[in-house]
């Protein structure tokens, strides 16, 4: 695995690289410094240690999005239409439970108080009235914004409106929430140069100032001389996560709110960023502008509340690269569904929903390095198309990635398009099973109208339902165990997929890439033998085709006919 992913890294670096080529003057740069600005755009280095864990997701989530097949021509007929076939259809006594609006359900404008509100035209009703409609028929709904300024398709988003959007999705009762990147604007890795800090009780003058001599200075912060200011230095050093300066005795008379002034040198026209750590429990993030230099010194304020007697104010920016910059963003937004949810619960007197948050950054960031700390699940690949090529590209991607998905923490290779486009039913077939063995979230992507017939019996031989309403295989992906699968053999065209399950079973996925039939084989000792399951070793096992149902004994070594773009799902259990 190593491997790969320092390739991923390169690949990201190299990238990177090309990109500072273009924008700065070449004879400036030795090897050297080139190759170390690539790696620290890429790296990761914020905290990402304590996962997400909201309870929620502890299987992959299932459900329905709007989004694959219906694009911007949603309204809430369709959203109710749709959840009622779900429900009607048996799709939801199958585990498929949100039906998730992705974009295009928000009215260009927010309301006077600043919250999001649905599309005048195509929602007229309201979300929260959809929520309570959806909920009625046991089912649970969920939304989309987008971790930028709007959303892809250009509408309002929530960065920056992280703590009101998320109290606004409590209190409709959403229980989902994908989160996507268009228009996103990183956090600057700059940090600003601090001259001083001055503290004043708020509504007050006279504030105490602390100077850069009463700091102590860690990693690579450190004063610079400077004569034109007051003090004659400044303490430099803070950008990209490299340095800290802290307080360490800052005086309150009482516990209360103060204001807190960032004295800073004005120097280069950058936007910066720091994050203010006050008796290393309460967190303030404050954004700086660009700074034209007309005089060296600026003031910026936050306010903070301190603690009566000696307090520590530590200042820095935990932000070194655009990875960083994307996993602080959306553990800001994760943070905030878990305070909203929790909050709206305990306000209102009726049990917490969890929300389900889903990062959908397109993998660009390596969100399985922070994902599980920031959400519960994150995609790890461009947009699926209902094609072949698309399919087979994403798995080829998101089956390396295994290590990171696990229990209410997820890998997702994108909503799945069976029933969508000229995917054959072989392809489609493979499409959901390789999804099952990745431990993928099981978000359809069709019309589940159709599955209604008009005199309102269920079509159960439409081949799409079919598929979808495979317990067997479903139950392949819902494993509590929530591993997923690892590639046990590739050769040419044919992988070996092997899931462990609970119970000692596991399931052993045959996959021909090939457009025509062949025989794949496998050897079961092998598989326990290389530790790729919990299962003992034993004289006969049981394989059950999950597509067939057929049953066969093996003794060891077993082969399949697989056909082309096709596969053979077994599970297999010690007799
Ligand atoms: C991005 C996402 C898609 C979908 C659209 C909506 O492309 O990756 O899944 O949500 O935005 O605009």
């Amino acid at each position: 695995m190593g491997s790969i992913f320092s390739a991923a890294l390169l690949a990201a670096g190299a990238a990177a690289a090309a990109k500072f080529i273009k924008n700065k003057d070449i004879d400036d740069l030795n090897p050297q410094t080139l190759a170390k600005k690539a790696v620290n755009s890429v790296k990761l280095t914020c905290d990402t240690s304590v996962p997400y864990d909201n309870g929620a997701a502890l299987t992959p989530p299932m459900g329905w999005s709007s989004w694959n097949l219906f694009r911007n021509r949603i309204n809430e007929n369709l959203i109710y239409e749709t959840a009622k076939a779900v429900k009607e259809s048996g799709l939801a006594d199958c585990g498929y439970q949100y039906i998730n609006i992705d974009d295009c359900w928000q009215s260009s404008m927010r309301d006077e108080n600043g919250k999001l509100q649905g599309d005048f035209g195509s929602f007229p009703s309201g979300i929260k009235a959809l929520v309570e409609k959806v909920n009625g028929l046991g089912l649970k709904l969920g939304i989309y914004s987008s971790n930028g300024t709007l959303t892809c398709e250009d509408l309002p988003a929530s960065l920056g409106y992280e703590a009101i959007d998320a109290d606004t999705f409590a209190e409709w009762g959403i229980e989902y929430f994908k989160y996507d990147f268009c228009h996103n604007v990183p956090i600057p890795t700059q940090a600003p140069k601090i001259e001083k800090i001055v503290v004043a009780e708020a509504g007050t003058a006279n504030g105490k100032e602390y100077g850069p001599d009463e700091a102590v200075l860690t990693g690579e912060a450190k004063l610079i001389d400077d004569e034109k200011l007051v003090s004659g230095k400044y303490i430099s050093g803070l950008s990209s996560n490299m340095g800290c300066c802290e307080f360490p005795c800052v005086y309150a008379e009482k516990d209360g709110e103060y204001i807190l002034t960032l004295c800073i040198r004005k120097k280069s026209n950058n936007n910066k960023y720091a994050e203010i750590l006050v008796n290393g429990t309460d967190l303030y993030k404050t954004f700086l502008p660009a700074t034209k230099s007309f005089t060296a010194e600026g003031r910026h304020q936050i306010k903070i509340r301190l603690n009566e007697g000696l307090n520590s104010i530590r200042i820095y920016n935990p932000v070194a690269s655009r990875q960083d910059s994307a996993a602080i963003q959306y553990a800001d937004m994760g943070r905030e569904l878990k305070r909203a949810a929790r909050e709206y619960a305990e306000k209102n007197g009726c049990e917490e929903k969890p929300i389900v948050f889903s990062i959908c950054e397109w993998g660009r960031n390596f969100p399985w390095n922070w994902g599980a700390h920031a959400g519960n699940l994150w995609r790890t690949t461009p947009d699926i198309m209902p094609k072949w090529s698309s399919i087979l590209g994403i798995y080829e991607f998101n089956v390396l990635l295994y290590k990171h998905s696990g229990a209410g923490s997820w890998n997702d290779p994108d909503m799945l398009e069976v029933g969508n486009g000229n995917l054959t039913f072989e392809e489609n077939k493979s499409h959901f099973t390789l999804w099952c063995m990745m431990a993928a979230p099981l978000i359809l992507g069709n019309d589940i109208r159709k599955f209604i017939l008009d005199d309102g019996t269920v079509d159960t031989e439409n081949p799409t339902y079919k598929i979808l309403t495979n317990k067997d295989v479903i139950a392949v992906d819902q494993d509590p165990l929530g591993v997923q699968c690892r590639r046990f053999r590739t050769n040419g065209p044919e992988d070996v997929l092997v899931k462990p399950l609970v119970n000692g079973e596991f399931a052993v996925c045959l996959f021909n890439k090939a457009s025509s039939e062949t025989e794949i084989s496998f050897d079961i000792g092998e598989i326990i033998n290389k530790n790729f399951v919990n299962t003992p070793i034993s004289q006969e096992y049981l394989l059950t085709d999950l597509w067939s149902k057929e049953e066969f004994t093996a003794y060891g070594g077993f082969s399949a006919a697989v056909p082309g773009h096709g596969i053979r799902l077994f599970k297999v259990t010690v007799k």
